[in-house]
C-alpha cells in the first residue's frame, strides 16, 4: 500500500489496493450493495455475466465456470479433464506451491520438468522427457504474467494425446504468438486472489475451456456432482463463486486492459533503466509476447547478496519480494515425491536470485525511477 506524505519518502509496495479502491471505490460499493439487497449471494446473474464476459475476453467460446479460488479452479479442472488419483502430471517446479499441490491434492503425482533459465517458464523439451506411460496431462504456469510457448505445448499434448491445463492464476490478459491466456488449452485456470491483476473482493477463482463437456462437468464438480438438485452424478465439493465477488469483478474487469497496459509501460521503463548492469540480468521477453506482468522479475547475478539488496531497498521504503524463494521439490510437503535438491538446477538458481520490484497500475513516472534506482545502488553495492 503507498502510504506517506511526500513523493520521496512514501513506501513502494507491490499492491496498492487503496489506489484501486480511490479509483473505483463507489462503483463496488454500489455492486456489493446491489448483490445485498438482492439476495443473490451464491452464483446468480452477476456471476454469470462475469463467467460470460471474461470467458469472451481470453477468445473462449464458453462461458467460465465461476469457483471459489484459483486452487480449487485447478483441482476442478484436473477433475473435469478427467485426470484421476494415479496419473502423472508434468509441471513446473518454479511456481506457486498450488499449481503441483492441486494435483497431488487428488491422488495424481506432480511430475516436475525443469524452466528456461532466461525465461523462468516451462521448458517444452524438458516437459516431453518427463512423459511416461503414466501421464495423461501437462500443465505449464504462465509465471510472471507471461504465456509459455502454448503452440510448442498444444502440439506436444495432441502428439502425445495429453490434456493441456494452463495454470493462468498470473496472466489475465496476456498473449503469445497471438494466442492468449486460456485460449489453446483444453482448459485453464484463474486466480481472482486480491493482488492479482484482477482481484476479487476477498477469494474467487474460474476455469474456462474451449470444450462443452469439460465446463459442464466443471460445473457439477463444483455444486457436489450434482447435475440437478438432490441427484448427485459423481463426487464433486463446494466451490461456487459468491456473488459480491462476480459483482465487484464486473466492476473491475472493463478496467483490466487498460490497468495491463500500465503494467507493461512500468515495466518497460525498469528494463531501459535497468539494462546494461552487471550485477543485473533481466528475464528474456520474446518478441511475440505480450506480457501482463503480474510481477517484474530479475536475476542478481555474480554473487550479489539479495538479503542485503532487499533490506537496502527496504530501508529506502521500497518493497521488493522474492517469488519463489523455495522450489517446489525441495518442500517439505513434497518429500515423497521422489525428488532432492539439485534435480532441477534452473529453478533452484531462480529460487537463490530473484526479485521482483513493485508493479501496479498505481505506480507514478516519479515511482519507477525511484525504484529502478535504488535498486542498481543497492545491487551494484553503492
Ligand atoms: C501460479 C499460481 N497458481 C495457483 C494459484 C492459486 O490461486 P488461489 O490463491 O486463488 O487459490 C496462485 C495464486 O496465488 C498462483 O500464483
Amino acid at each position: 500500500m503507498s502510504t506517506g506524505t511526500t513523493s520521496s519518502s512514501k513506501t513502494i509496495a507491490p499492491v496498492d489496493l487503496a489506489a484501486e479502491r480511490a479509483e473505483l471505490g463507489a462503483a463496488l460499493e454500489e455492486a456489493v450493495l446491489r448483490v445485498l439487497r438482492s439476495g443473490a449471494y451464491v452464483l446468480g446473474p452477476e456471476v454469470e455475466r462475469f463467467e460470460a464476459d471474461f470467458a469472451r475476453m481470453h477468445r473462449v467460446p464458453n462461458a467460465g465456470v465461476g469457483v471459489s479460488n484459483g486452487t480449487d479452479a485447478l483441482i476442478l479442472a484436473l477433475r473435469a479433464l478427467g485426470v484421476k488419483a494415479g496419473d502423472e502430471v508434468v509441471t513446473s517446479p518454479f511456481t506457486f506451491f498450488a499449481s503441483a499441490g492441486a494435483i497431488a491434492w487428488i491422488g495424481a503425482k506432480p511430475v516436475l520438468a525443469d524452466v528456461e533459465l532466461d525465461t523462468a517458464l516451462l521448458d517444452v523439451a524438458k516437459a516431453r522427457a518427463a512423459i511416461t506411460s503414466k501421464t495423461t496431462c501437462i500443465l505449464p504456469v504462465h509465471l510472471y504474467g507471461q504465456l509459455v510457448d502454448m503452440k510448442s505445448f498444444r502440439a506436444l499434448a495432441d502428439e502425445k494425446q495429453l490434456a493441456l491445463l494452463e495454470d493462468c492464476a498470473q496472466s489475465h490478459g496476456a498473449e503469445r504468438d497471438g494466442v492468449r491466456s486460456g485460449e489453446l488449452g483444453d482448459a485453464s485456470a484463474f486466480s481472482f486472489y486480491p493482488t492479482k491483476n484482477l482481484g476479487a473482493c476477498g477469494e474467487g477463482g474460474m476455469i474456462l475451456s474451449r470444450r462443452k463437456e469439460v465446463v459442464e462437468r466443471a460445473k457439477r464438480l463444483r455444486d457436489h456432482g450434482s447435475p440437478v438438485k438432490y441427484q448427485h452424478a459423481e463426487i464433486g465439493t463446494n466451490s461456487r463463486l459468491q456473488g459480491i465477488q462476480g459483482a465487484a469483478l464486473n466492476v473491475k474487469l472493463p478496467h483490466l486492459e487498460r490497468w495491463n497496459e500500465r503494467r507493461r509501460a512500468v515495466a518497460a521503463r525498469y528494463t531501459q533503466l535497468l539494462s546494461g548492469s552487471k550485477a543485473i540480468t533481466l528475464l528474456r521477453v520474446p518478441a511475440a509476447s505480450l506480457h501482463v506482468y503480474h510481477q517484474y522479475a530479475l536475476r542478481l547475478v555474480g554473487g550479489v547478496p539479495r538479503e542485503r539488496v532487499l533490506e537496502k531497498l527496504k530501508s529506502e521504503g521500497i518493497l521488493a519480494a522474492v517469488h519463489y524463494p523455495s522450489p517446489v521439490h525441495t518442500q517439505e510437503a513434497a518429500r515423497d515425491w521422489g525428488y532432492k535438491a539439485g534435480d532441477f538446477p534452473n529453478a533452484e538458481r531462480l529460487a537463490r536470485e530473484v526479485v521482483c520490484l513493485p508493479v501496479h497500475p498505481f505506480l507514478s513516472a516519479a515511482d519507477v525511477e525511484r525504484v529502478a534506482e535504488a535498486t542498481l545502488r543497492a545491487a551494484e553495492g553503492r
